[in-house]
């Protein structure tokens, strides 16, 4: 499943066709960053210049000048080497840039303090996302400077900044309908993954182990990489959010949380399902389920075009508010509790937010001061939770450490919102019955 030459070539011109005129828009493509001594991380290509480009290598900067007569697409990037090549593998060079990534014009990135500068003077306007790389923010100064430093001989430097990632950004905000068929594939791997650790949990296991069940699926079916560090937390570490170290044993009793989605062709998934490790909810862990699942569904009912992006967090607040007020886990009135935002205790995070080629996506939550009305093609999480601290002994012992979270991918319709991830249980009932069925059947082999 992947996006094509064509579409690459279309987000191209959608981006160009907004830029003002005499201008020109420069992207570098991600670092590589080492993570010891002389090993580096996995490269992961930058998403915005991933999105105009589908180029995948390092050292590259693609460069777009709408109406440039010898083309608009321009592309530094490594030269062909064939020792380097030996030992890091393919490079496109510039001869493959044009006929694999479809760039109207290529130079070895080596050029590029000599080439890119000649283009940049006489346009009046340079879209570049300052801020969020300082080296080559640093050079592309340096490149302006060396045109100042000639305008007493008739260089025409640049006269106005413009932030392209605000144009960038809002156009990824809406999936084409080849982003949507990624994005669906990808929840699907990940709600496969999540079936398989729900079927081979077992208490006694460490955590992860099963985070080894879900990164064998994700590859298993053609996803390279995790989109973000898998969270498996059992038991009290379920109420640690960001939870990623999964060395504990889990016991029996432990609810485990897992928050784990995979990466595909730069698009990511985000699923989080918690389930009892003995594959039975105790009647306190039902309890809570069942509010966070309650609120979860309020938020797809009020999740479709018109309504605005802040409706399903507030549903959910609602839910949960009410949910923890009936076990007498709050205590008060409805709506003050609400407005005095008392069930941050429990719940302190947002419902969800835009998901993409980043899992925490690009995209503006409000405009113009107010919140942003739902359109079709947008996708959000929606993942409310409940935490009750190991250490809150403000509330009656069988509630502590007790913590959940569902999270679904959902993408906005044209009448309502569909949901990517619906292929992993989340019914209480269902979850119970799949891990129940799958030990009955290693029972039967063993
Ligand atoms: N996995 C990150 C998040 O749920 O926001
Ligand atoms: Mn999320
Ligand atoms: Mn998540």
């Amino acid at each position: 499943m992947q996006i094509t030459k064509q579409e690459y070539a279309r987000r191209r011109k959608a981006l160009m066709a907004q830029m003002e005129p005499n201008s020109i828009a420069i992207l570098p493509a991600a670092q590589v960053y080492i993570r010891n001594r002389d090993v580096e991380h996995n490269y992961r290509q930058d998403s915005d210049f991933q999105y105009l480009t589908g180029f995948p290598e390092p050292e590259a900067v693609a460069v777009l000048i709408p109406g440039r007569e010898h083309g608009e697409y321009v592309l530094f990037c490594r030269e062909k080497d064939k020792e380097r090549e030996l030992w890091d593998g393919y490079r496109a060079g510039q001869e493959g840039a044009i006929s694999e990534y479809g760039t109207d014009d290529a130079f070895p990135i080596n050029d590029v303090d000599d080439i890119l500068p000649g283009l940049i003077e006489g346009r009046e306007r340079v879209y570049y996302a300052m801020g969020a790389n300082q080296e080559f923010d640093l050079r592309l100064t340096n490149w302006i400077k060396a045109i100042r430093s000639k305008a007493r001989l008739g260089a025409q430097p640049p006269n106005e900044f413009l932030a392209l990632d605000h144009l960038l950004h809002d156009m990824r905000l809406y999936k084409s309908a080849a982003e949507l068929k990624v994005m669906q594939a990808a929840a699907e791997i990940s709600a496969q993954a999540h079936r398989r650790a729900m079927q081979t949990c077992r208490p006694g296991q460490y955590e992860y182990q099963l985070e080894a069940e879900l990164h064998y699926t994700f590859m298993r079916h053609g996803s390279r990489s995790p989109a973000y560090s898998s969270i498996v937390a059992a038991g009290r570490n379920g109420c640690i959010l960001h939870y990623t170290e999964n060395t504990a044993q889990i016991r029996d009793g432990d609810l485990v949380l897992i928050d784990a989605g995979c990466e595909l062709d730069c698009y990511a998934s985000d699923i989080t399902r918690t389930f009892p490790a003995n594959g039975r909810f105790s009647p306190e862990q039902r309890a809570i389920y069942d509010i966070v699942l309650a609120a979860q569904e309020a938020a797809f009912k009020v999740i479709a075009p018109g309504r605005h992006w802040n409706e399903s967090h507030e549903a959910t607040v609602r839910v949960i508010t009410q949910g923890l007020l009936g076990l007498g886990l709050l205590k008060g009135e409805l709506e003050e509790l609400m407005a005095g935002e008392s069930y941050k205790r429990f719940y302190m995070h947002r419902a969800g937010h835009w998901l993409g080629m980043d899992v925490h996506d690009v995209g503006d939550y409000r405009v113009g001061g107010e919140w942003r009305v739902l359109e079709q093609g947008m996708v959000m999480t929606v993942e409310p939770g409940i935490y009750i601290s190991p250490d809150d002994d403000s509330v009656a012992k069988k509630w502590r450490g007790i913590g959940i979270r569902i999270e679904d991918d959902v993408v906005v319709t044209r009448t309502g919102c569909d949901i990517l991830s619906s292929g992993v249980p989340k019914d209480p009932e269902l979850i119970e019955a799949l891990m129940a069925e799958a030990r009955e059947s290693a029972g039967a082999a063993a």
